[in-house]
């Protein structure tokens, strides 16, 4: 059990369950990068034998990504990671795609890096589409065939919600979407790794991924794209990444990636058995506490998130208290806004509600003595603000 080696809390004193912000680097991963760092760094690029040995590395990390979605090594462009590589599809289908039309359909609850590339869109005259979502945080596939139009050149939906954990039925939206001609992309940043993904079978053309959301270092991520989808150069320079993002590659990362790409292929099924355990022990006891509920679908959710609305407790205040826990309160990419989370706003919540929700997300390193002692620590942490 390569799991009990990495124990977080007996290493750091930190009880981490906030797993969706970014995940520690899974050792194996770190060993598998370090020589790329020291002896292995030449450039992928030169033709010299080590500059070729260094491009076998590059080539065997991109067959890694490829091979957990289900993709040909071909279709992955390495990026800095989900942000970068979102900017570049979906700017890109909104250049090379024009003739076709200028509208875009995504929804209200995805992540702000789609969010914000729609509404700069939208400042260059492009039409988007934010589709409402219901209660449970699920999008009404009867409102997104109403809003596809002719024009429409792309829909963009999030796989999994970073907030709530809530899964999109991603194959019916893509079927819809194909029905009309329009290109379907997902944000798959919490899916890949922890839920299974067949680009191909779910009818995905374009995805994108992050490493430091899979025990891979921050700074790398990878953008799939269909072949046949053209898409226009985001740097300009060497050409490298089909053309798409010139600049030397960041070797030492992208092996990092390939590795847990590969390590999330062979062991997703166990953690997934050991995570959603763990999972449902916090939720069932953290929701005897009089007053609490769940966020979003419990059904089409996925086994490492609970966002847990605590009524009349503030979220950000508990932050601060817990000294050594890591929870969040809506997403932590936006959590120097101090405002509630639009996620949570977009599926109807209060502002007070919104509030007083705090995000669960757990991942493998974590353990039943963890779960126990953040358990105990918020129902003190509670009962004090509450006396
Ligand atoms: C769903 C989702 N999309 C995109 C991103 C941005 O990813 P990155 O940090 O790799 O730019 C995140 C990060 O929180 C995310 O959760």
């Amino acid at each position: 059990m390569f799991w009990k080696k990495f124990n977080l809390n007996k290493q750091y004193n930190i009880l981490y369950l906030d797993y969706n912000a970014t995940t520690p680097i899974d050792p194996r991963v770190l060993d598998a990068m370090l020589p790329f760092l020291k002896e292995n760094f030449a450039n992928p690029s030169s033709t010299h034998y080590f500059g070729s040995n260094i491009n076998e590395s590059v080539k065997t990390a991109r067959i890694q990504v490829a091979n957990l979605i289900g993709a040909d090594e071909t279709e992955i462009i390495f990026t800095s990671g989900s942000t970068e590589a979102i900017n570049i599809a979906i700017k890109g289908v909104a250049e090379n795609y024009i003739n076709k039309g200028k509208h875009i359909i995504t929804v209200s609850t995805e992540h702000k890096a789609v969010l914000d590339t729609c509404k700069y869109l939208e400042t260059k005259g492009y039409e988007i589409t934010y589709l409402p979502v219901q209660k449970n945080g699920l999008i009404n596939l009867n409102e997104l065939n109403k809003s596809l139009r002719s024009d429409t050149i792309l829909v963009s939906v999030m796989y999994v919600n970073n907030e709530t954990g809530v899964i999109q039925p991603i194959k019916e939206i893509s079927a819809l979407t194909h029905e009309i001609g329009a290109l379907f992309m997902a944000d798959a940043t919490q899916a890949v790794g922890k839920i299974e993904i067949d680009v191909d079978d779910f009818g995905i053309d374009i995805l994108c991924l992050s490493g430091h959301k899979m025990y891979a270092p921050k700074g790398i991520g990878a953008l799939y794209v269909k072949k046949g989808i053209r898409l226009p150069a985001y740097t300009h320079g060497g050409g490298h990444e089909n053309g798409l993002r010139s600049g030397t590659l960041n070797v030492p990362s992208i092996v990092a990636l390939g590795k847990a790409c590969e390590i999330a292929e062979q062991e997703m099924q166990q953690d997934a058995e050991r995570i959603v355990s763990l999972r449902n022990e916090l939720e069932n006891e953290l929701l005897k506490i009089p007053e609490t509920f769940v966020n979003g679908s419990i059904e089409n959710r996925i086994y490492n998130v609970s966002n847990i609305c605590f009524k009349g407790c503030d979220a950000n205040v508990m932050i601060g208290r817990m000294k050594n826990v890591a929870v969040s309160n809506g997403s932590a990419c936006t959590s120097a806004v101090i405002e509630p989370s639009h996620v949570l706003a977009a599926m109807g919540l209060s502002d007070d509600y919104a509030f007083a929700s705090l995000r669960f997300s757990l991942g493998k390193f974590n353990t039943k003595e963890e779960i126990k002692s953040v358990v105990e620590i918020l129902k003190t942490e509670l009962e004090f603000m509450n006396s």
